[in-house]
């Protein structure tokens, strides 16, 4: 089938507390890894890519590995622009085919957060494409966007009420006490914060960050109203590990089918057992 759509199942997921997860991919073999873990999980999934892997791989690679991928199996796959604050770049990949974009004007003031993602709004809703705003601010680093971690705002439940009516957004990412990358301790989530944004706010929730977000964190938050689940960095780290570890047993090793290989491998571990967490499969059972 074609590239699909997010939002039907992420309404259903916000109906049954359940979530789907959404992956970073930089290349073929992370693709694979969680297209194939995915496939095996029998689960639905997002692909998600950051406009900085954009420039790495290219819009027209990244879009035709996907629409191959969603081709070639049989489970529901979205690709999506993860962390992007160009109205541009948004455009560009809901031309080559991107079905749900995430503008971020996270960092402009609110007035000016609001005038960004409405217009995308527009662009994206005339051409079918769901649309995630982002409210108070993430902490962590991801590509070129840093927030200092005592900087990061939390998303005020009662701004949200009004950001998500005035923009039209589809889904909105919130900021509960989650940070890109990792974590020196142990992050403490707010799950009240959560709780009242849910009650006020009937669109699907998304959290980011939630690389190493203990998994009963991640449980509590799907509760809330959680319904997509993004993890990048516990994919880099076993994908990094895997092909050092290739080198230290055969430091002559010169073939990439080997080294990425491997790598794919230890991603699709950690894909599934994400996908799992999630419940994910659920979501296509009727
Ligand atoms: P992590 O790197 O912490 O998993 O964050 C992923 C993310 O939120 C992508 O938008």
């Amino acid at each position: 089938m074609p590239l699909v759509n997010p939002l039907p199942i992420l309404k259903k997921a916000r109906q049954q507390k359940l979530a789907i997860a959404a992956f970073n991919i930089h290349n073929l073999e992370t693709m694979q890894a969680v297209v194939e873990g995915a496939v095996e999980e029998m689960a639905p999934v997002i692909i998600q890519t950051t406009p900085g892997t954009l420039e790495h791989a290219g819009i027209p690679f990244i879009s035709a590995m996907a629409k191959a991928a969603a081709e070639e199996y049989r489970i529901p796959i979205i690709l999506h622009l993860d962390h992007c604050s160009s109205f541009a770049i948004a455009v560009k990949c809901i031309r080559y085919g991107y079905t749900s974009v995430m503008i971020d004007g996270s960092a402009l003031p609110y007035q000016d957060n609001i005038k960004l993602v409405a217009e995308v709004v527009k662009v994206a809703q005339a051409a079918g494409i769901a649309v995630e705003g982002e409210l108070g601010r993430i902490g962590g680093t991801e590509d070129d966007i840093t927030v200092d971690e005592r900087e990061a705002a939390m998303t005020v439940p009662g701004e949200a009420l009004d950001f998500v009516q005035r923009t039209g957004i589809d889904t909105l990412a919130v900021a509960i006490g989650t940070a890109h990358g990792l974590y020196k301790g142990e992050p403490l989530l707010d799950f009240d914060r959560l709780a009242q944004i849910k009650e006020l706010v009937d669109i699907p929730l998304v959290l980011h960050g939630a690389s190493g977000v203990p998994d009963d964190s991640i449980i509590r938050s799907i509760n809330r109203g959680i319904c997509k689940v993004n993890i990048a960095t516990e994919l880099k780290i076993p994908l990094a590990e895997a092909i050092k570890n290739s080198f230290k047993v055969n430091p002559a090793e010169d073939d990439p089918r080997n080294y990425l290989g491997a790598g794919r491998e230890e991603v699709k571990k950690v894909v599934k057992r994400k996908i799992r967490l999630t419940g994910a499969s659920k979501l296509l059972k009727r």
